[in-house]
């Protein structure tokens, strides 16, 4: 007689509440195992930690030992290699192979504090050279950055060493982040004065292999050196230094830097592999989140040079503080209608305005438009094509060339000097003198421009 049909209506209704529920139940037993598995793989992919450490070896000045070492078994090793070509582009690969071409593997430690760890040993590495292994495997990769003779300060700390006092002290800090310096500023020169890094910020120098001195790629700070500059000197002022095509104002070493490399990807600010700089997770005007690709590059470091191998996230980087200039190729989801520019070989037909003014296009591929060789450096984003970016005109941290400033009547916005006295001009932080950097590319300007009789 009990049929399903006979029962009274609260009954009916309530059995199929309960068979919804045991549904729901099992489905989110479903996502939840789904998810432990996935979060189970991609944790196993890669290491937890890398713990590097470098060794000086007896008797050998020119090079150190440095050894990676991890806690799990079963990872592959690569290493990158960066080749210079005969036209000055670069080239960069993996390899499972060491120098000597021999495949690279990972072996059991025995004794010492990493007992029992899997470990892989640069035998001899040249000191001042940069190296970059990675580790991981089923296609997930984590990259590590050694520097002998030196310990890197910023990442892969070992368990039995006392390295995060360098920067920070438990019971004695000055700031509530507990660092050991009152300003950031102080704290990154106490090295990167030159005493503590083979990277000099202030005269814009490195030390390359076998001791030579050479300009580093972000250029100097010190205004003994330089004519203009990032104004990282104001940190401790109420000095208001406002980014020109942007809103960001006042600047540290840290607004563009993190001090450790974050394993953890889910954090709002991060740091990419190189050089540690920042990509910043934000929310657009349109309310959507926007996750800012990290700066990709490589170093090529010879006996007498030391030059930087543009991939990919450039623009992205200079353009979160200075927003109108990436005028190009990328949308700019930070603003709200974003001008886009289509080179006129491709049908474009000419340059739009981004914010209050009219500006050089920068996110360009520009391979296909040249009829003459570059030496500024392009992103070489794999793609084939060579991209136009912020560092193709400019240097990072400052310049050191005596003439082609540009005056105050022509500034977006007002300038300070490292001391806070107002400026009346600026060498812009531009890699060449006067309006050497245009000749570079528009030698041939006649053959390019829409105007042309
Ligand atoms: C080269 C200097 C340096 C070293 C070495 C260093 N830190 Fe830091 N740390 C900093 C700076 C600078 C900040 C503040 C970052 C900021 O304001 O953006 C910081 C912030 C932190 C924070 C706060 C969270 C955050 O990311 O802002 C923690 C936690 C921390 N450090 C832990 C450590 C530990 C643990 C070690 C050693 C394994 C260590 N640090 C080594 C410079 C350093
Ligand atoms: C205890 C000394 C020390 C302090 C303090 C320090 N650094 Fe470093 N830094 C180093 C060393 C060592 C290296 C590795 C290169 C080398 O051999 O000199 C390095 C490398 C770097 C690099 C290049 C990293 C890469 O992967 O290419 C950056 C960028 C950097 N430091 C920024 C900073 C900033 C920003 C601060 C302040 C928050 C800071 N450093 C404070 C010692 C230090
Ligand atoms: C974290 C924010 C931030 C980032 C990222 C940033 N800038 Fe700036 N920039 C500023 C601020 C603030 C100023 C104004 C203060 C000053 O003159 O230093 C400025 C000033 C400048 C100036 C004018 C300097 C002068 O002497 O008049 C140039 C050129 C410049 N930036 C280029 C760049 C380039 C190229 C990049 C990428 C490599 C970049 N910026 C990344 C904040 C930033
Ligand atoms: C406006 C953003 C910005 C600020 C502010 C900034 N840096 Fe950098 N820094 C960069 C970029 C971009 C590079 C990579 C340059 C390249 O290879 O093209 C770099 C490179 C470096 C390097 C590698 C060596 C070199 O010269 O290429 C070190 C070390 C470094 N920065 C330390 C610092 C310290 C210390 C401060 C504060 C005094 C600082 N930076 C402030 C953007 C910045
Ligand atoms: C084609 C070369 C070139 C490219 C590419 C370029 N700049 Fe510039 N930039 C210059 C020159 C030249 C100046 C000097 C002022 C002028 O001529 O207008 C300058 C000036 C600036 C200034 C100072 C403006 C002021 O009036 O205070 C900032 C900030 C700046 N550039 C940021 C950037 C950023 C960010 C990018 C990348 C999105 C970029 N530039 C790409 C050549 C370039
Ligand atoms: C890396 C190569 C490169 C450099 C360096 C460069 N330009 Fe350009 N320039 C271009 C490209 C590419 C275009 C876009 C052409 C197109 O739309 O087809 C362009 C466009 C222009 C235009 C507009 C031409 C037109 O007819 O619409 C002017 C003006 C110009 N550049 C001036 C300059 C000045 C001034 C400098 C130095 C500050 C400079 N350029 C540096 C590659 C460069």
């Amino acid at each position: 007689m009990a049929t399903g049909s006979t029962l009274p209506g609260n009954k009916r209704r309530c059995i199929l509440v309960k068979k919804t529920v045991v549904v729901f139940v099992i489905l989110l037993f479903l996502a939840g195992f789904i998810a432990f598995v996935c979060i189970l793989a991609s944790a196993q992919d890669v290491p937890r930690r890398v713990e590097t450490t470098v060794e000086a070896i007896t008797g050998d000045n020119d090079h150190s030992r440095v050894t990676f070492f991890i806690r799990e078994d079963n990872f592959n090793v690569q290493r990158l290699v960066v080749t210079k070509l005969p036209d000055g582009g670069f080239q960069y690969s993996w390899t499972n192979t060491d120098e000597a071409g021999n495949p690279m593997v990972m072996v059991r430690q025995t004794g010492g504090p990493y007992d029992g760890y899997w470990r892989y040993t640069i035998t001899q590495a040249r000191n001042y050279q940069n190296y970059i292994y990675r580790f991981g495997r089923n296609g997930s990769w984590m990259e590590v950055r050694a520097f002998p003779p030196n310990e890197n300060a910023h990442a892969n700390y070992q368990k039995n060493t006392d390295t995060c006092k360098n920067c920070h002290s438990t019971h004695y800090a000055l700031t509530s982040r507990l660092l050991n310096q009152k300003l950031v500023l102080e704290l990154c020169l106490s090295c990167h004065d030159g005493s503590g890094s083979k990277y000099n910020v202030l005269d814009g120098e490195v030390i390359v292999p076998g001791g030579a001195v050479v300009s580093s790629p972000a250029g100097p700070f010190g205004s003994a050196v330089a004519t203009s500059y990032h104004n990282v000197f104001r940190e401790d002022t109420g000095t208001v230094l406002l980014a020109p095509g942007g809103t960001k104002t006042g600047l540290s070493c840290t607004d563009c830097h993190s001090a450790h490399v974050l394993q953890d990807q889910t954090k709002p600010v991060r740091a990419s592999g190189f050089r540690l700089l920042k990509h910043y997770l934000y929310e657009t005007p349109a309310g959507a989140m926007y996750d800012q690709p990290p700066v990709v590059a490589y170093s090529h470091v010879t006996g007498s040079s030391y030059e930087t191998v543009y991939v990919s996230g450039m623009n992205e980087f200079c353009s979160h503080c200075h927003e109108h200039y990436n005028y190009g190729a990328n949308p700019n989801p930070r603003l709200p209608s974003y001008p886009t520019h289509t080179l006129r070989t491709e049908g474009g037909d000419g340059i739009l305005k981004s914010g209050q003014y009219y500006r050089h296009p920068t996110g360009i591929n520009i391979a296909g438009w040249l009829k003459v060789p570059v030496r500024l450096p392009l992103e070489e984003r794999g793609t084939g094509g060579r991209y136009m970016t912020c560092k193709t005109c400019h240097y990072a941290h400052g310049t050191a060339i005596i003439s082609g400033y540009h005056y105050s009547d022509r500034f977006e916005v007002d300038k300070y000097a490292a001391d806070g006295r107002p400026l009346d001009r600026s060498t812009m932080l531009k890699r060449t003198e006067g309006m050497g950097i245009c000749l570079e590319c528009h030698l041939d300007i006649w053959h390019n421009t829409g105007y042309r009789q």
